[in-house]
C-alpha cells in the first residue's frame, strides 16, 4: 500500500510539474505522460449539485456553489496527500507563490479569478483555475469542476452557450482517462438526466461513468430512487451511488461539513427506502469508492506510465544538458523538478518489482 500511494503521489506532483511547465515540454514524452494520468470530472445538469459532491469527495468547504450558473470556468483540483500532522495548505497555478490556509478565502479566489476572465456576467470560458491542495486528509486524485449543461441561453448569456458548455464538458470527458462523474438529482425524471445523455456519447459501455444520484432528500413523498440506484433504470458497469449534500438554506447557515456528513449518514441509515443500502451511499463511500477505482486504474497502467518516464528522464537529461546546467530561468528548473520527480518514481518502481511482488503489494 505505502508503494502505490508513494507512486500514485509522485505521477500527482509530476502530473502538476507539467502543468506549471505549460508548453514548454514541447515534443517530449511529457505531455502523453499526462494524458495518460487519470483524473475525475463531474457532468450534469446546472445546479444539479456537481460542485457539492466534489466538496464532499474532498472533505473541505472551498468551492463557490449554489442556484444558476456559479461555475463558469474548469476548475482542476489536484489533491496531494502529505504526511499526518502537516498543516492543509492550497496554490493557485496563477498566484504560484501564495499558500492559502483559510479555505474561505480559497473560495473567494475562485469567485475573484473567474470573473477575472469572464467579468462579472453569465458568460463562461474555457480557460481552467489550476488548484493544489496539500492534506494529509485526502488521496492523491485530480478531480475537474465544470459549468452545468443548459438547455436554454438565459439573460446576458449568447445563444451559442448551451452549445458551448456541451463542447467544453465533452473536450474533458472524451479523453480515456477521464472518469466519468455523472450527476443527476433524483427529483428530475432520469431520462431526461443530460449527466447520462453525455457520459453515454463518450463512453457508452459505461466502463468509466459512476452515476451520482443527488438530492434524495428532495423527491417527493411516496417515491423513492430504488429503480435507479439498483442499476433496473440504466445500467453501468459500476454501482450507482446516492448523495444527500447541503441544501441552500444549510449552505446560507453555514452547516460545516461534519454535520452535514453525519446527517447524510443519518438520512440513509434511518430511512425504510434506502436501510438495507446504507453502507453503499452517501459521499463518504463515494470517495472511497473512486479512490479504490482509481488505483486499480493506475496499478494496471504504471508499467506504461513507467517506460514513459523512463524515456522522459533520458529526454529531460538531454534538454538541461543543451540549456546547461544549473539553469536560471524558470522553464529549467522546473524541468529539473520533473527529472527529480521521475528518478524517485523510477527508482521506487523498480524496487517494488525488485520486492517480486509485480502485482502490487495488497
Ligand atoms: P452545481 O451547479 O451542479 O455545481 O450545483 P451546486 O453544488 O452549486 O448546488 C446547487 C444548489 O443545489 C445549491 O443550492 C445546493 O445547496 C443544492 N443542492 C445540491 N445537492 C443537494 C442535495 O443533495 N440536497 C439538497 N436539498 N440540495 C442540494
Ligand atoms: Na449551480
Ligand atoms: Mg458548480
Amino acid at each position: 500500500m505505502a508503494t502505490m500511494e508513494g507512486l500514485i503521489g509522485l505521477v500527482n506532483r509530476i502530473q502538476r510539474a507539467c502543468t506549471v511547465l505549460g508548453d514548454y515540454g514541447g515534443d517530449s514524452a511529457l505531455p502523453t505522460l499526462w494524458e495518460s494520468l487519470p483524473s475525475v470530472a463531474v457532468v450534469g445538469g446546472q445546479s444539479s449539485g456537481k460542485s457539492s459532491v466534489l466538496e464532499s469527495i474532498v472533505g473541505r468547504d472551498f468551492l463557490p456553489r449554489g442556484s444558476g450558473i456559479v461555475t463558469r470556468r474548469p476548475l482542476v483540483l489536484q489533491l496531494h496527500k502529505t504526511e499526518q500532522g502537516m498543516q492543509e495548505y492550497a496554490e493557485f497555478l496563477h498566484m504560484e507563490k501564495k499558500r492559502f490556509t483559510d479555505f474561505s478565502v480559497i473560495r473567494k479566489e475562485i469567485q475573484d479569478e473567474t470573473d477575472r476572465i469572464t467579468g462579472r456576467s453569465k458568460q463562461i470560458s474555457h480557460v481552467p483555475i489550476h488548484l493544489s491542495i496539500y492534506s494529509p486528509n485526502v488521496v492523491n486524485l485530480t478531480l475537474i469542476d465544470l459549468p452545468g449543461l443548459t438547455k436554454v441561453a438565459v439573460e446576458g448569456q449568447p445563444e451559442s452557450i448551451v452549445q458551448d458548455i456541451e463542447n467544453m464538458v465533452r473536450s474533458f470527458i472524451e479523453k480515456p482517462n477521464c472518469i466519468i462523474l455523472a450527476i443527476t438529482p433524483a427529483n428530475q425524471d432520469i431520462a431526461t438526466s443530460d449527466a447520462i445523455r453525455i457520459a453515454r456519447q463518450v463512453d457508452p459501455a459505461g466502463e468509466r461513468t459512476f452515476g451520482v444520484l443527488t438530492k434524495l432528500d428532495l423527491m417527493d413523498k411516496g417515491t423513492n430512487a430504488l429503480d435507479v440506484l439498483e442499476g433496473r433504470s440504466y445500467r453501468l458497469q459500476h454501482p450507482w451511488v446516492g448523495i444527500v449534500n447541503r441544501s441552500q438554506v444549510d449552505i446560507n447557515k453555514n452547516v460545516d461539513m461534519i454535520a452535514a456528513r453525519r446527517r447524510e449518514r443519518e438520512f440513509f441509515s434511518s430511512s425504510p427506502d434506502y436501510g438495507n443500502l446504507a453502507s453503499k451511499m452517501g459521499s463518504e463511500y463515494l470517495a472511497k469508492l473512486l479512490s479504490k477505482h482509481l488505483e486499480s486504474v493506475i496499478k494496471a497502467r504504471i508499467p506504461g506510465i513507467a517506460s514513459l518516464i523512463n524515456k522522459s528522464i533520458g529526454e529531460l537529461e538531454a534538454e538541461l544538458d543543451y540549456l546547461g546546467r544549473p539553469v536560471a530561468i524558470d522553464a529549467g528548473a522546473q524541468l529539473y523538478t520533473i527529472l527529480e520527480l521521475c528518478r524517485a518514481f523510477d527508482r521506487i518502481f523498480k524496487e517494488h518489482l525488485d520486492g517480486g511482488r509485480p502485482g502490487g503489494d495488497r
